[in-house]
């Protein structure tokens, strides 16, 4: 039988293959129900969030009632269902790009907006979060920025477009 896979509704930009690296998290597990917590933690993982769309689509692939999947990610603390910043920076700390320097850019993203990965501005304008791969190690090293794949990315420039994006007003 053929598993449904993960509904191209969900939030992501173009370029972006954190849809293909949770659908492999899922393949790998045989999209298994009890496999349920490790695929949330993945997409959180990826995504810095649980959206509705996310969760609906993980039901389906995984075979389970949106129900269950909504009330699992609910019951525990560590899943978040909304993101926690206007704007979100998620930097790859997977193998690939730490080895081209992801340190470097956490240190960069951490001065210029003054708060350290996993955590949100006080203004709640940006949530900066980390992930351990989005499925592109060939443009290592990479940072997503609102949904937005940033290849090859230098410390300098990263930092000069989250102090950027503080500085602007929020916007949909
Ligand atoms: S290790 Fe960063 S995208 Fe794969």
């Amino acid at each position: 039988m053929e598993p449904s896979s993960v509904s191209p509704h969900t939030p992501a930009g173009v370029g972006d293959n954190r849809l293909k690296v949770l659908e492999a998290t899922m393949k790998r597990n045989q999209y298994r129900p009890d496999a349920l917590i490790e695929v949330l933690h993945k997409a959180q993982e990826l995504f810095g969030f649980l959206s509705p769309t996310l969760l609906i689509s993980i039901a389906r692939s995984l075979h389970l009632p949106p129900s269950r999947v909504y009330g699992v990610a609910t019951f525990y603390h560590f899943f978040s269902l909304a993101p926690q910043g206007t704007h979100t920076c998620t930097i790859c700390l997977g193998t690939a790009c730490y080895v081209k320097g992801a340190d470097s850019l956490v240190t960069a993203a951490e001065r210029a907006v003054g708060v350290r990965v996993g955590n949100t501005t006080v203004d709640g304008k940006l949530s900066l979060t980390s992930a351990r791969c989005f499925g592109a190690c060939g443009i290592a090293p990479a940072v997503i920025v609102d949904n937005g794949m940033i290849g090859h990315t230098a410390p300098a420039d990263l930092a000069a477009r989250l102090v950027a994006l503080l500085a602007s007003p929020s916007e949909d």
